[in-house]
């Protein structure tokens, strides 16, 4: 997770996602650590998870949203949940550090690299609108098929006029770079 410091420069750490609902994600951390203190201050944090074994074996999913320190009541359950814990804080009186934080609105991307072509899909929880960012084509375009030939990932279908299959492309570029007639906007 990805969190800014007092400077506003980056500073990341290993957070584990002990659960999640339909109002979003949710860890937990202690009171007194610099972590702690980040979330309170900027209430906003980015996390990156990765599963899989390899680069091109791995899927990954981004988040970035608002966060805010629930209820105490949460804690026992995300405890159960999570009974390694008990190891990490092993008496009652050392777990009254501990507080939760629920990722609450948001949005993000799953990417997966283990695909040919590679998937990506888009997402928003929590009322906020999914980023649909990428490179798309508009109809002035003539058909002349140079930007199929510079396509990494040959994610683009000709049929008269191109279109871009948004959950393929890599947001390389190169297909508006060499678009004759500037036909391609990056949104
Ligand atoms: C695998 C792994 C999982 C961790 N999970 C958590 C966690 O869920 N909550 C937490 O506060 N710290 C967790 N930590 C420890 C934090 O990464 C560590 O306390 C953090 O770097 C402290 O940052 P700070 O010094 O900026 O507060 C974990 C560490 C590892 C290696
Ligand atoms: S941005 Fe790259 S991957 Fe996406 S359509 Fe253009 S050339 Fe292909
Ligand atoms: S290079 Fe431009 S004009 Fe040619 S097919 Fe691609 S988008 Fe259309």
């Amino acid at each position: 997770m990805a969190t800014n410091d007092e400077n506003g420069n980056p500073a990341t750490c290993a957070v584990d996602i002990m659960d999640y609902d339909e109002n979003g994600l949710y860890f937990l951390t202690a009171k007194g650590k610099s972590f702690y203190k980040r979330l309170k201050t900027n209430g906003y944090l980015s996390l990156t998870g990765i599963k899989g074994e390899k680069t091109l074996s791995c899927i990954s999913v981004s988040v970035r949203g608002e966060v805010k320190e629930i209820e105490a009541e949460r804690l026992s359950g995300l405890l159960c949940k999570n009974s390694y814990m008990f190891e990490i804080y092993p008496t009652e009186q050392s777990r009254r550090a501990l507080t939760v934080f629920c990722l609450f609105r948001g949005f993000g991307e799953w990417f997966d690299l283990s695909r040919k072509p590679i998937e990506r899909f888009s997402f928003a929880f929590g009322g906020e609108k999914t980023n649909s960012g990428g490179y798309y084509i508009t109809d002035k375009c003539n058909g002349c098929g140079k930007c199929l030939s510079v396509c990494p990932q040959n994610c683009i279908d000709i049929a008269g006029k191109a279109t871009i299959r948004q959950e393929n492309c890599l947001h390389c570029g190169n297909c508006e770079k060499v678009c004759p007639i500037q036909t391609i906007d990056r949104r």
